[in-house]
């Protein structure tokens, strides 16, 4: 298939997306909250919810993952509607960057315009706890696959969109208040997306821990698409577990669900003190 084939393909299966979309909530929150492993359970605290299976979506990926339950929540968090995208698609599960972040290109053209991307990480940074909440200040794409290769989406984004500071200053700050007001401690770091989905080598450790605090293998594709696209991203992580405090035990997806769970109050706190700002 060329490029140029490609991208018509591409653009016409986001139209459709984002049509089916708009056609099904009406129009959109500005709000998106993408909830990473373990952190779901932020949906289900939204008042008056409506939800739509990615399986009625057309092409909506399907997440395969235990912890990604592939649905779109619309509903009210602190008395404001917020849309959330509860599952997403991993490009371990063999699907390329493109189709893996179409959903939130579909959304994007529908007209959200700020993204909130949580994920589950583990620690780079001999400092950082299990359980942790960090405030991601930048990211290293180290999957070598980017979501904008290929004929570029005019309508969408420009060819070379800048990706000097991709994770919104005033967002941050944002959460940084809430944080502070709520008393809830928040790290702050550098995301490293590797694309998994095999945990890390210890040789691989030494080398990511110089580069960044956390590695995870979500998150840099959504961003790279919702810059490309001119929304606004504020990106936060959980820390699921250490990579660096114990290397005589192995990390599984069990412990990284079940982190989730015990920090999902902060977590569901933190997200609503931001969207309450963001309306005020
Ligand atoms: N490595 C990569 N991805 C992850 C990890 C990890 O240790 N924990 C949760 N997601």
């Amino acid at each position: 298939m060329s490029p140029s084939l490609q991208s018509n393909e591409l653009s016409q299966r986001i139209n459709a997306a984002a049509e089916a979309l708009l056609e099904h909530f009406g129009t959109l929150p500005s709000t998106l909250i993408v909830a990473g492993s373990g952190l779901g359970g932020f949906a289900a605290t939204l008042k008056d919810a409506t939800s739509l299976g990615y399986g009625d979506i057309p092409h909506f990926p399907v997440s395969t993952v235990v912890g990604h339950a592939g649905k779109l929540v619309k509903g009210k968090c602190e008395g404001h509607e917020v849309l959330v995208m509860n599952g997403r698609k991993h490009l371990y599960e063999g699907v390329d960057s493109t189709e893996a972040t179409l959903p939130l290109r579909a959304l994007l053209k529908a007209g959200i315009k700020t993204v909130i991307l949580s994920n589950a990480a583990g620690a780079l940074n001999v400092r950082f706890d299990v359980g942790d909440l960090m405030l991601i200040t930048d990211q290293i794409n180290n999957m070598y696959r980017n979501p904008l290769m290929g004929g570029n989406l005019d309508d969408l984004g420009p060819r070379f969109p800048d990706m000097s500071e991709p994770y919104s200053r005033e967002l941050a700050t944002i959460a940084r208040e809430v944080a502070v007001e709520k008393g809830i401690p928040l790290r702050e770091g550098v995301y490293i997306a590797n694309m998994g989905p095999t945990y890390e080598t210890q040789a691989e450790v030494q080398m990511l821990r110089q580069f960044g605090d956390v590695v995870g293998m979500s998150t840099a594709p959504e961003t790279l698409v919702a810059i490309h696209a001119g929304a606004r991203v504020l990106g936060i992580t959980l820390v699921s577990n250490s990579l660096v405090r114990r290397t005589d035990v192995v990390t599984t997806h069990d412990e990284v669900m079940e982190a989730g769970k015990e920090a999902a109050g902060k977590f569901n706190e933190l997200v609503g003190g931001v969207v309450r700002r963001l309306h005020q």
